[in-house]
């Protein structure tokens, strides 16, 4: 692993930095490749989502970042009902091929697939909240793809709401992000991968930059051993990619999401899918928001 730290006073770029990262189309490809065949979801994971939906008597689902539909279609497959958005049209593409690859099955012919930005959620799919979902996830580290443009988490705290504008009374919002205070500290990414079990070999790199004295932007280098890989253009030309996200840290983070669902939700963290006393440096927090009645 890397440890790389930059120090910049031109906080001007910092935004740049995690905008629009799918656009372009390659991102998205090697992203698909990255995360391995959709029905390799870690166990762990599997079983905690699942679970925690279940025992909350979820059935209605919003995944507000379903990015390729990784997640999205874990769920179809267990039974919910899924509404899935993404702003990214490049990856809503393989999440709209899926769907149409398995439409003769029911829940796949039901499931809701559109291009919504956290920034302006419940006006974009206003018509599909009714009176809110039973549960809302924004899971696998993207919300930390949210810019900070402004300097004061403004953007951020908009999309939070937008969340919790989408959770019924009583329902769940479960977001996650790496451990950035880990990354920060040590500008090492703790090596496990608790959510994919991609068949490829996958080193990642993290490098941290700072602006006037503040962690701005964490900058992941993923490098995925691709000999198998069977197009061609991945192989030749996406083995490497780059991601950058803004780091949030866990106390900042957690009083940001308290706040958005006016400090009356109930708030439980998880390491790594289990409770904090039990991980000394988890890769992921997931944090487990419930509205209030
Ligand atoms: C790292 S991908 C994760 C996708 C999926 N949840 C997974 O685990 O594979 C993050 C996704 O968040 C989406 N995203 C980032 N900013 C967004 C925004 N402002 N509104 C909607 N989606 C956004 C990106 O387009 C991308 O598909």
């Amino acid at each position: 692993m890397m440890d790389s730290v930059f120090r910049t006073r031109s906080p001007g770029t910092a935004a740049e930095g995690v905008r629009d990262q799918y656009a372009d189309g390659r991102a998205a490809k090697v992203w698909e490749v990255f995360i391995g065949d959709k029905k390799q979801r870690t166990q762990n994971y599997r079983d905690f989502l699942v679970g925690l939906l279940r025992d909350k008597e979820c059935h209605r689902i919003l995944d507000v970042a379903c990015g390729t539909g990784v997640d999205s279609i874990m769920l179809l497959e267990e039974g919910f009902e899924v509404v899935s958005v993404d702003a990214s049209d490049k990856m809503l593409k393989y999440a709209l091929k899926a769907r149409w690859e398995r439409r003769k099955e029911e829940a796949f012919d039901n499931w809701v697939i559109e291009e919504a930005n956290w920034l302006t959620l419940s006006q974009d799919i206003h018509h599909l909240i009714e009176e809110g979902f039973d549960a809302v996830i924004c899971l696998g580290n993207s919300f930390a793809h949210m810019p900070d443009t402004f300097g004061d988490q403004r953007e951020q705290r908009q999309a939070l709401l937008n969340f919790e504008r989408c959770v019924k009374p009583g329902g769940l919002l479960l977001i996650d992000h790496r451990n950035y205070d880990y990354i920060i500290d040590t500008g090492n990414i703790p090596a496990k991968c608790i959510y994919y079990n991609s068949q490829h070999e996958t080193t990642i790199k993290a490098s941290v930059l700072f602006v006037s004295g503040k962690p701005a932007i964490v900058t992941l280098d993923y490098m995925i051993t691709l000999d198998d890989a069977e197009d061609e253009e991945i192989r030749e030309h996406v083995s490497e990619f780059r991601l950058s996200y803004y780091p949030h840290k866990l106390s900042v983070f957690t009083n940001m999401l308290n706040e958005a669902f006016h400090d009356r939700a109930k708030h439980i963290i998880y390491g790594d899918f289990k409770s904090l006393a039990e991980v000394k440096h988890p890769g992921f927090y997931i944090h487990v928001m419930e509205k209030s009645i």
